[in-house]
């Protein structure tokens, strides 16, 4: 069991007050907020580490370097990657998405196609857009259910031998509807695709493992994982990353430059041009030793109870739909009450001192398929508690009479 109140007692932000009231966090699905270890790393990297990496023979410089490696290797054990070399440090998910699909726009021609689904994040859509109009490939979307499940027999429609590609949310970020992903990877594989799984809203939330998954590519961010922004990894399978071409150019990522002929340095640097962010590579390691510490399967456990409760509270409140109803599910909960605009219920609540999101969550192609406007969405993480769940539901139901 989860010592709880050990837990929060990490977390400075939690203890803050917003409008007069207690902070109750429920946007993390947006991001979490950092533990003191977090904070720590990064502080005690500037004032006792900071140096570039890879680049000097003084000791700052060896010392920064280890301890950017060591997260290298704390993420390459955390996911069960095969070599550290795997793991390519990048600005985020997003970023992660984008060296993948620029890479395809020079590996697919016309006549190739591009799978995604209808509940990606931007993210993991508009990259793939690009690439397309590029490389002149095409792209085919696998419909939503009503349940906010994918509709896999149409996936089945779509694979065909032309298929090279197809790029995945592990977890719906507005619906959190866990995708069948080890299915998908299966049906594939079977016709020659590469698959991409993006895990922004997985990895803090339940154990991945590549060796077992057999994804291509997986990525994440430290943001979503109690870690520092602007930070995230990209793995690959060595011998994809090495037929990726470079995304871009610049110091770190070559063997050799020359006015002839520049040579690419091998993995992991090919992908690192310039300096990167050292500072937050470094506390990502305190963020994946806090996952592990407390162990993401008792972690998946209590976030599990957690929307059990949540779910079976908000559906007391009449009027109130949620979207996003599938039976594997991730602690995100987006619902929206009769007309109201999702948006006043998100400020009214505020007001009380609780934090959701409101919108569209960055997946248009969602709320059109609902046809609404945008959501409140309460996402989970592992130091929220039952009476948190109360007191936003009060909220909920107050803002409901203010807003009727
Ligand atoms: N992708 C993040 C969210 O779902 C920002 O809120």
């Amino acid at each position: 069991m989860l010592d709880l109140k050990q837990i929060r007692k990490q977390f400075p932000i939690l203890s803050r007050k917003v409008n007069g009231h207690d902070l109750v966090y429920f946007d993390n699905g947006a991001t979490t907020q950092k533990p003191d270890s977090v904070i720590a790393a990064e502080s005690n990297y500037y004032q006792n580490e900071n140096s570039n990496v890879h680049r000097g023979v003084h000791f700052l410089s060896g010392l920064a370097t280890d301890k950017f490696e060591e997260t290298r290797i704390t993420i390459q054990n955390f996911i069960n990657a095969k070599h550290s070399h795997e793991i390519i440090f990048t600005k985020g998910t997003t970023d992660s998405i984008n060296i993948v699909a620029s890479g395809y726009r020079s590996l697919l021609n016309k006549g190739d196609e591009i799978i995604i689904s209808e509940l990606e994040h931007h993210s993991n859509i508009v990259p793939w857009q690009m690439c397309c109009e590029q490389s002149g490939a095409t792209l085919k979307v696998i419909p939503l259910l009503d349940n906010g499940t994918l509709d896999m027999a149409e996936f089945g429609n779509l694979l065909s031998k032309n298929t090279k590609l197809v790029s995945i949310a592990h977890i719906s970020n507005t619906l959190g509807t866990i995708n069948p992903i080890e299915k998908i990877i299966e049906k594939a594989k079977a016709v020659g695709a590469k698959v991409l799984i993006d895990g922004a809203q997985a990895a803090s939330h339940i154990s991945i493992n590549m060796q077992s998954l057999d994804a291509d590519f997986y990525c994440f961010s430290a943001h979503k994982l109690y870690g520092p922004t602007g930070v995230g990894i990209l793995y690959g399978k060595e011998d994809v990353l090495n037929e990726l071409p470079a995304y871009q150019g610049g110091g770190e990522m070559i063997k050799e430059v020359s006015f002839k002929k520049t040579t690419y340095a091998g993995l992991p640097h090919k992908f690192e041009a310039g300096t990167p962010n050292i500072a937050g590579v470094v506390a990502f390691k305190a963020a994946i030793n806090f996952i592990t510490g407390l162990g993401i399967n008792n972690i998946a456990k209590h976030e599990e109870e957690l929307l059990k409760y949540a779910t079976e509270e908000v559906l007391k409140i009449e009027g109130l739909r949620i979207y996003g109803t599938a039976k594997n599910k991730s602690a995100i909960i987006s619902f929206n009450i009769n007309e109201l605009h999702p948006y006043d219920i998100g400020m009214i609540v505020d007001k009380m001192g609780i934090a959701v999101r409101t919108g569209h969550h960055c997946t248009q192609p969602i709320m059109d398929k609902f046809n609404i406007p945008g959501t409140a969405r309460i996402s989970l993480a592992v130091y929220n508690t039952k009476d948190e769940i109360d007191i936003c539901i009060k909220a909920i139901k107050k803002a409901k009479i203010m807003l009727s």
